[in-house]
């Protein structure tokens, strides 16, 4: 299997977790989000590990909240030691009302308004990653209204193309996010934030995209960012304390997908930055780095329940489940592969083939296309897609006014919800 948290238990059904997916659907219904926490504590650990052992001292791991953010996530990575990368004031509140420390936490987005910037000095945030230089001076300005000196540190584009999907590919130099080194820009607005009266300027950030699994991207990034950070000391005197590299390794989806050492990943990169750093004669940066998709995916599986199955003969078979785009928007968006299995007949053949479809009127409203399955899947069988930790909960919608699924927690074999399932009545709660 993808994952050692996946097995199939005497009865034939896929265990999650330990525990059996079957029973855990008939429990809380469907559709259902499970999410196993001792991996997501596993998976912390290999960060926060690999920082201790390859890294300066002071350097940490932060997690990025847009892969999936509800509270419990917050409580387990501030326990594992995390900091966490929040992009909207929701992310922010979630993380304050999960306890979060937020002189951990690390603001992006490319248009914060003047009222996040406000809300977020007034909660006091670790750092701001400035995006734009319009950003920077409300920055400047509003912290001056509040009698601070914020810290921050400005997004850097360094131009590189990781070969991933387009959609999440963000270090080209055509890209919104960030400052470009090679267009001049990146330096101009370091020299802007080095003279604002109320900017500590803490270093520089990059993220050059996601689902990356070619190891030598973030190599080519760390040597592009070095180098800029010793450009700075030649032209303005600043050594940079802090150096954030993003998020952006990948994961497996299916069994094609390639296995990442994640551990061995971190250390040719620190064995990068320390050779870089003692050639150009500057200090270690503290360095961040803020993985989202790889702390929560494989810790994800969702359940369904099979409402229909259409043989179209000579075309192609569907299988209808309760959920769809409204919970995994992923395939529709990017058309994204995704492992799944009938957790009630898991030592079935698989002797059919077929597209799960979600509940949407809408024809692109499919999970998978292909799936092999057994040809006995029939109305109440159970559907387990695998690896849905990361951009599903996070990115689900209310479309056809469907209520979101619950979230609920395993770990050490009990289970408990801790994202309740939305009602008819939350989906009327703003209307007037
Ligand atoms: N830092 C920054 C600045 C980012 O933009 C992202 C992801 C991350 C960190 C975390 O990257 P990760 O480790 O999760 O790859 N919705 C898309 C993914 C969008 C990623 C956006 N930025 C998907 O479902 O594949």
């Amino acid at each position: 299997m993808i994952c050692n948290n996946l097995s199939v238990n005497e009865k034939g059904h896929l265990a999650f977790a330990g525990q059996d997916t079957v029973e855990l659907a008939k429990e809380y219904k469907t559709p259902l989000y499970l999410i196993d926490e001792d991996r997501i504590r596993y998976n912390c650990r290999v960060y926060v590990n690999a920082f201790s052992k390859y890294f300066s001292n002071g350097s940490y791991p932060i997690y990025a909240g847009k892969a999936n953010c509800f509270k419990r996530i917050y409580e387990i990575i501030k326990e594992e030691g995390m900091g966490c990368d929040v992009v909207s004031l929701g992310e922010m509140y979630t993380a304050i009302k999960a306890g979060f420390p937020l002189e951990k936490a690390f603001f992006h987005s490319n248009n914060k308004t003047d009222d996040d910037i406000d809300f977020a000095i007034e909660h006091k945030i670790g750092h701001f990653v400035v995006d734009s230089k319009d950003e920077l001076l409300a920055i400047n300005e509003i912290a001056a209204k509040h009698c601070v000196k914020q810290k921050i540190l400005l997004r850097i584009t360094p131009g590189i193309d990781p070969h991933t999907y387009e959609a999440v590919n963000t270090g080209k130099v055509d890209s919104k996010f960030g400052s470009a080194i090679q267009t001049g820009q990146a330096q101009e607005i370091t020299g802007v934030a080095l003279k604002l009266e109320n900017i500590v300027l803490d270093g520089f950030h990059c993220h050059v995209g996601s689902q990356v699994f070619d190891s030598d991207t973030f190599i080519r990034s760390a040597d592009i960012m070095l180098r800029f950070i010793r450009d700075m000391k030649e032209k303005y005197g600043y050594v940079a304390p802090i150096l954030n590299l993003g998020g952006g390794y990948g994961v497996r989806y299916t069994e094609n997908d390639p296995v990442i050492d994640i551990d061995k990943n971190i250390s040719l990169v620190s064995g990068k930055i320390n050779e870089m750093c003692e050639k150009y004669a500057i200090d270690l940066p503290k360095i961040v780095m803020e993985p989202g998709r790889s702390i929560v995916a494989d810790a994800g599986l969702t359940l369904y329940t099979v409402g229909s199955i259409k043989r179209i003969p000579e075309y192609k078979n569907y299988v209808s489940i309760d959920g769809g785009m409204t919970d995994n928007p992923r395939y529709a968006l990017y058309g994204s592969t995704y492992t799944a299995f009938v957790a009630n007949k898991m030592n079935e053949e698989k002797d059919f083939c077929a597209s799960i479809v979600g509940r949407c009127c809408e024809s692109g409203d499919i999970i998978q296309e292909n799936v092999p399955l057994p040809s006995t899947v029939q109305r109440g069988d159970t559907i387990a897609v695998l690896t849905t930790g990361a951009y599903n909960y996070s990115m689900s919608s209310n479309y056809n006014r469907l209520p979101k699924p619950p979230i609920v927690a395993l770990s050490n074999g009990e289970s408990r919800v801790v994202v309740k399932r939305e009602t008819l009545e939350d989906i009327i709660r703003n209307d007037i």
